[in-house]
């Protein structure tokens, strides 16, 4: 849909370019940019707008961080997240002090933590530009007062927008496969989580602008969509004309072009009937569904405000595993949430050994300030470490022989690239999401191929082609 703040920021790329290209002439090069993200799909989805709109204005986009312009696009869900920026940006200091035309912007969640602009603000003067994660559609604007305003830091967060604009140049990272936006924001409040407070309230987008870019995107060549949101079963519950989330995979599923269909994430709280149906039926939806647990107790879960039970996950996970049995099932816990005992352990260990998943994303608890859990009793340190290992082994365990069950088989993957740690292989993706690294042609990658799956190596498998 074209917007009229769309319009509004198609007039800055276009004085944007007058920058740029001044530089290019400055510089006698074409001038380069670095996009680095860290996080979830869904601040990989917002550098792709990011890179589509320097690209416009005439950036050339490089992997390097040594390049004109740097932008770290950031995460704050964990502790470690934010450590880890802060880390980078003293390497970005000293690059910059050889080259003070350089230009360094941040954006990102972690943007949405007034405690954080402060630091910034206080000892980290050589930025030169932070938004947030509520205006990134502004990203042209802003770079044009970036250049309007040489050495002072422009520092444009917002707390909160009803808006979407999603009218702007994207630059995908994948010819093949794209993620959408169906939603923005939060309104799950689970207790120790910050993405609420820095992605704001629940928002959806209509099913039309949805189905629009996907059939844009199909005519682009892509064949696979993941549709991202931070609980996508709550979809199209607040439209004016309200449609679930199994409604609009039915309608995603009819358009020519797209051959899988993933989506992420979804809460166990309010996953229908009607989506296992949906899932079941369909040629396209993928066989994977990852289903975060966070803790198999339901005290713990109760602290969380998770809203379900121990039982009730148990409940749901095994009932998906009976109606699609060749789904995989892979979830996200976190270890060390306040007052978690080793009861509590015992129970999320029971989950895991029932529901077997193909895979889990474990993680140790960390403090987010101003969430309610902060305030919460924590737990000492050395018995969480504990806790970790414990946890930790028995994924490994059901992953291992859940994952090495389809040895044998032949599967159809969709290739995605060159396998990073030896080029004579490609690595490419099966339905349930497990990859697979086989000799292959460069040429394949976006394709689709038969491989046999030959030796299972815990989270993935080596194979072979047969097509
Ligand atoms: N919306 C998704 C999760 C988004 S955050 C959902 O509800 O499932 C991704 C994962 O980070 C979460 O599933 C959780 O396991 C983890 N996480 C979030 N906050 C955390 C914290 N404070 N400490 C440790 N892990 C956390
Ligand atoms: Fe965070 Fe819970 Fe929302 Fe997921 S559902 S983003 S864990 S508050
Ligand atoms: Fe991190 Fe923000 Fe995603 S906090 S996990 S990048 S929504």
């Amino acid at each position: 849909m074209v917007t009229e703040e769309g319009i509004r920021q198609r007039g800055f790329i276009e004085q944007a370019k007058s920058y740029i290209s001044d530089l290019e002439k400055e510089l006698g090069r074409k001038p380069t940019c670095c996009v680095t993200t860290f996080g979830c799909q869904m601040n990989a989805r917002d550098s792709e707008k990011i890179c589509g709109i320097l690209s416009d204005v005439g950036y050339e986009i490089i992997e390097s961080e040594d390049a004109d312009f740097v932008i770290f696009n950031t995460c704050t869900v964990r502790d470690n997240a934010n450590l880890r920026v802060y880390g980078r940006l003293g390497e970005l200091k000293s690059k910059k002090k050889k080259n003070p035309q350089m230009k360094i912007a941040l954006c990102g969640c972690m943007m949405q933590e007034p405690s954080v602009i402060e630091k910034l603000k206080k000892s980290y003067r050589f930025i030169d530009l932070i938004f947030g994660t509520h205006n990134i559609f502004k990203f042209s604007e802003l770079l044009c007062s970036m250049f309007e305003n040489e050495g002072n830091m422009i520092i444009d967060v917002w707390k909160d927008t009803n808006e979407i604009v999603e009218d702007l140049p994207v630059v995908r990272k994948y010819p093949y496969k794209s993620g959408v936006n169906i939603m923005f924001g939060c309104n799950n409040f689970c207790t120790y989580c910050i993405v609420p407070y820095v992605r704001g309230r629940e928002r959806s987008r209509t099913p039309e602008d949805i189905i629009e870019e996907i059939e844009r995107l199909a005519s682009e060549g892509v064949v696979e969509v993941m549709l991202l949101g931070q609980n996508v079963n709550s979809y199209g519950k607040n439209l004016e004309n309200p449609i679930s989330f199994a409604e609009l995979l039915r309608r995603v599923e009819k358009i020519d072009g797209i051959k899988r269909i993933r989506f992420m994430t979804s809460h166990p709280k309010d996953l229908s009937d009607e989506l296992i149906e949906v899932m079941k039926e369909s040629k396209k939806i993928c066989r994977h569904l990852h289903l975060p647990l966070q803790s198999g107790s339901t005290a713990i879960l109760k602290a969380m405000n998770r809203n379900y039970t121990k039982e009730k996950y148990l409940d749901l996970a095994l009932k998906i595993r009976k109606e699609i049995p060749d789904i995989s099932i892979t979830t996200d816990i976190i270890v060390g949430f306040p007052g978690e005992t080793d009861f509590d352990i015992d129970e999320t260990i029971d989950v895991i050994k029932k529901v077997k998943f193909d895979n889990a994303f474990t993680f140790i608890y960390s403090i987010r300030t101003g969430t309610p859990a902060a305030k919460m009793e924590q737990v000492p340190e050395e018995i969480v470490k504990k806790n970790f290992d414990r946890v930790l082994k028995t994924v490994q365990d059901t992953a291992r022989s859940q994952v090495g069950k389809d040895t044998g088989k032949t599967v159809t993957v969709l290739v995605e690239e060159v396998n990073e740690h030896d080029s004579s292989l490609m690595t490419g993706r099966m339905s349930n999401n497990t990859l697979v690294h086989f000799p292959g042609d460069i040429d394949l990658i976006g394709q689709f191929a038969e491989v046999k799956l030959e030796q299972c190596n815990g989270f993935y498998y080596f194979g072979s082609q047969m097509n």
